[in-house]
């Protein structure tokens, strides 16, 4: 044991100093703590005042400390926290009809749990009780969490390498091939599955090509099709990215923006697939706490009773005219869905960064090249005008 600190470890070097000796060595820090956060702003322990135009990887939808949020949370806190899923819950099951109303026809079944990468987790054991195959397909470039079931679905040798043997066989495709799909999928296949925006690759939207195709071939060979919608869900003008495809998945799932912060995963299915679920062959403590539910149900109402999915869509397309206006030399490429989007460099991203960071903006990078933006969807035109000025500054 070390004795208490006799100051309390509030400055920005002793907050920098305490992470460092005592975390895990895990994450390319930023050089910043962040101690509040008020609608799209957070604010450092340095004094100063950043626009928030990553939401932490797309989770603060709804922003920071959002009053009716709060209060929902607190109200919460007082009332009941935690509870088994053995035991019913009334948020829960208001949460579930909640979750019933925004779900593509057919996907009546929910699992809760935790994080992303368990909502993935259970998807994929979901497939393998479903069907009893052992084959997984995935795609080139996608990021599906680092547990080792989802990080076998992920592409990325830099994440895989030092754990294989993964457990899982996962066949990786190109994510614009639609005959090698067709040719992959067979009677050994569980399941293939997909981000219908690839995030962490630079915001690719799969074509509608693909996503029928991915149909088309599980369909016919029983296998199932699943949407990791962690990342594209409720950001991209509708609860779902899939919807604008009119493609079906047999599993959807999410995470990230659900709850905006409260820390909850979610697997959709079908009947058919629950049919074929055992008691106890899958489960989590956490999983459908009422606190949780609660913050995944306010989230939802407020979701849409401000309007705010109709108006991601508009906002984003806005967004991308304008940093398209900026002609920056600099800029290779702009793509996005709704308040999800990608600007590809002409060189590497972290400069522009750190230049955005020192300017008060706080965005992402996916891969070396480029800058990603994934802000809260209650942005007005005014956190519009900051962020244009902050990047024509940094890639003019
Ligand atoms: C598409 C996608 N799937 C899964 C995950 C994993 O989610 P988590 O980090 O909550 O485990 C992420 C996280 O970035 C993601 O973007």
């Amino acid at each position: 044991m070390t004795a208490a600190p006799a100051t309390p470890t509030t400055t920005p070097d002793a907050i920098a100093a305490v992470e460092r000796d005592h975390l895990l060595p895990l994450y390319a820090k930023r050089d910043l703590a962040l101690v509040r956060g008020e609608g799209a702003y957070l604010y450092g322990a340095d004094g100063r005042r950043y626009l928030d135009a990553m939401s932490n990887y797309g989770v603060a939808v709804l922003g920071h400390a959002d009053p009716e949020y709060a209060a929902a949370l607190a109200d919460q806190l007082a009332t009941l926290t935690t509870g088994h899923q053995s035991f019913g819950s009334d948020v829960r099951a208001q949460l579930l009809e909640a979750i019933a109303r925004i779900a593509p026809e057919g996907l009546t079944r929910s699992f809760l749990s935790n994080s992303g990468a368990e909502a993935i987790e259970a998807g994929l054991k979901l497939a393998r009780l479903a069907t009893g195959r052992p084959k997984v397909i995935a795609f080139k470039r996608a990021y599906h969490g680092r547990t080792l079931g989802a990080l076998a679905a992920t592409a990325d040798p830099k994440y895989r390498a030092p754990f294989e043997p993964l457990g899982l066989k996962v066949v990786h495709l190109p994510f614009d091939d639609a005959g090698a799909l067709v040719a992959a999928v067979d009677d050994q296949t569980a399941a293939v599955i997909l981000e219908p925006v690839q995030g962490e690759a630079g915001i690719y939207p799969a074509s509608d090509a693909l996503l029928r195709v991915a149909r088309e071939a599980t369909r016919a060979q029983g296998a199932l099709l699943i949407a990791d919608e962690v990342q594209s869900g409720f950001r991209t003008g509708a609860p779902w990215a899939m919807s604008a495809s009119g493609v079906a998945p047999d599993v959807i799932c999410t995470a990230k923006a659900l709850a905006n912060g409260f820390p909850i995963g979610l697997t959709l299915t079908t009947e058919a697939v629950s049919a074929t679920i055992q008691p106890g062959s899958h489960g989590s403590t956490f999983g459908g706490n009422p606190l949780a539910c609660r913050a995944a149900l306010v989230t939802l109402q407020i979701l849409e009773s401000r309007g705010l999915y109709a108006r991601a869509a508009r906002f984003g397309t806005d967004l991308v005219t304008r940093i398209e206006g900026l002609r920056s030399p600099k800029i290779r490429a702009v793509r996005g869905r709704g308040m999800m989007i990608g600007i590809d460099l002409k060189e590497r991203v972290t400069p522009t960064l750190k230049g955005l960071q020192q300017r008060g903006v706080l965005a992402l990078p996916a891969g070396n090249l480029t800058l990603r933006l994934l802000p809260p969807l209650i942005w007005e035109e005014t956190q519009a005008d900051e962020l244009l000025t902050a990047m024509g500054q940094v890639l003019g």
